[in-house]
């Protein structure tokens, strides 16, 4: 979020190149390119632009320039076709292999051409959508080629996509060979959830809002749980999806992003540096787990046959790629808890799958129960939580549940709704996410974005869990049906602390809470 967004208004970004590495694959294609139109389309971007992908296929400048458009044209950006043309004019694309000392003076080349042509002033963002074994190859190739130079007032830049690493081991190796040949105030580590309007609202959320503070706090707050729920199963990314399952894609990245702007202290300042080192902070006192505890604490499943969205699921172990006998995750759900004042003896429940009931994204803060002495001669048994939802996908938006007397002679509660909606509020335009993401970057804004510590942070956690499922030799998967909710074992991880998840078919914003 840049200083210029907080104080309401933005520029177009400074001139500069964007250089796509891996500019052929479905990142670039789905996300990137549709990000870049939609900037164009608010005018966040510089008239002097220029693009250069770069990838292993041969497909030379005419075949990019098609890629780009029929790219642009299948996600539309909510504007005509004359951007097509603005971004074509202004494509160029290299092949060969990232590994390949002369495609990086190629590369230098063609950004001397670039930058006469459209008046980039020589800044360059390097935007590395690959593999992830490929990050450090580049990074080094282009340190030693000098693009990574900053000269007379020149930027460059490096985004780098997640998964940064795929153990606490390798993020520090990576770290390490990265802080090599850059700064770390050229380095964009992004987690594309940090992109979303509704993400970014928590801290507004929070820090604008004076009632919120004072009851932000172990003494005030029951429980706090995060759930996000997707729908989608493994589709073609089995080779990748298997390696990783769904504890490493998620929980050190996008779960961990929400639970620290929900648990972070108050940052000194509105500035970059100032709010990433409250989100470490809080990694850092998450409670470490010893092997029994992460079996007590942890619970993973596996999708099996089933319906989703009226479509039948082939389990996952029968997905393209995958092995038949898998005992990779799709599932996790755990109990965190946070040593530090403010949260002593609160409890942390994150759960993420694929192939669930509906794609759902929420942190519901459960309020603790009023004493219940006024009510101790009435038939109240129990009040209705006050829980807090911050509604974050697809439906986005705030609810407040609160008890209420129900009309009539005797005493008995019920709880409501108070209910926030953005699109009732607001006018949006469609968006991806990244777009935030890529202007902050070119503006040198990287609140956004994550910091070494702060990975190396995250993964600290969740080592501990790797560990044990290791040593357990992964005997203890239970399958759910696609379609459902995931293992029953998560709603016992709740049910032997007297707690309950929202519903994820039917608890949603637009469902009555
Ligand atoms: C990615 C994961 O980082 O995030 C995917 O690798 C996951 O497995 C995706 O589906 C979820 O993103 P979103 O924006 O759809 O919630």
């Amino acid at each position: 979020m840049t200083a210029a967004a907080a104080n309401g208004k933005a520029e177009p970004a400074p001139a500069c190149a964007l250089v796509i590495f891996g500019a052929t694959g479905d990142l670039t294609r789905r996300l990137l390119v549709p990000a870049l139109r939609n900037l164009r389309r608010d005018g966040l971007l510089a008239e002097n632009f220029g693009l250069i992908g770069l990838a292993s296929r041969d497909i030379g400048d005419e075949g990019f320039r098609k890629h780009l458009s029929d790219g642009m044209a299948q996600f539309k950006a909510g504007s005509g076709d004359a951007d097509i043309d603005w971004f074509v004019q202004r494509a160029h694309y290299l092949s060969g292999r990232f590994e390949d000392p002369s495609i990086y003076k190629v590369l230098a080349d063609k950004l001397r051409e670039v930058e006469a042509a459209q008046h980039t002033a020589g800044n360059v963002l390097f935007y590395l959508a690959t593999p992830p074994s490929e990050f450090a190859v580049i990074v080094a190739q282009l340190a030693k080629a000098g693009l990574t130079r900053e000269t007379e007032g020149r930027w460059r830049r490096v985004i780098i996509e997640k998964p940064f690493g795929h153990d606490l081991a390798s993020a520090i190796a990576l770290n390490k060979k990265i802080l090599m040949a850059l700064d770390e105030g050229q380095i964009y580590r992004i987690d594309h959830y940090l992109g979303k309007e509704t993400v970014q609202n928590i801290m507004v959320f929070r820090f604008a809002n004076g009632f919120v503070e004072p009851l932000w706090n172990r003494d005030h707050i029951d429980n706090v749980r995060i759930t996000v729920a997707e729908t989608v199963g493994v589709e073609q990314r089995g080779r990748f999806y298997d390696k990783t399952g769904a504890l490493r894609d998620m929980v050190p990245n996008h779960l961990f992003q929400l639970l620290t702007l929900i648990a972070m202290e108050p940052p000194s300042g509105f500035t970059a540096d100032a709010l990433r080192s409250e989100k470490s902070k809080v990694l850092d006192a998450v409670h470490r787990f010893d092997p029994e505890e992460a079996r007590r604490n942890v619970v993973r499943g596996q999708y099996g046959a089933g319906i989703v969205d009226n479509k039948k699921i082939v389990p996952y172990r029968e997905a393209p790629d995958v092995p038949a006998t898998s005992m990779t995750e799709t599932y996790v759900a755990m109990k965190l808890a946070i040593d530090n004042w403010r949260w002593a003896g609160v409890p942390f429940y994150l759960r993420t799958g694929k192939a669930l009931a509906k794609r759902r994204s929420y942190i519901t803060v459960q309020f603790k129960q009023a004493p219940l002495a006024l009510f101790r001669d009435t038939p109240v048994e129990r009040l209705p939580p006050n829980d807090l939802t911050l509604h974050i996908q697809p439906d986005e938006g705030v609810t407040l549940r609160f008890g209420v007397k129900i009309p009539g002679p005797a005493v008995r509660i019920e709880g409501v709704d108070l209910k926030f909606n953005y699109d009732d509020a607001f006018e949006t335009t469609p968006s991806t996410g990244y777009e935030t993401l890529i202007y902050d970057c070119m503006t040198g804004d990287p609140s956004l974005f994550q910091r070494a510590d702060s990975i190396e942070a995250g993964w600290r956690v969740v080592q501990p869990i790797l560990d044990a499922w290791r040593e357990e030799g992964r005997t203890n998967l239970p399958i759910y049906p696609a379609g459902s909710s995931g293992p029953v074992e998560a709603n016992q991880l709740l049910q032997r602390d007297g707690r309950r998840w929202r519903d994820i078919a039917t608890d949603g914003l637009a469902d009555g809470g």
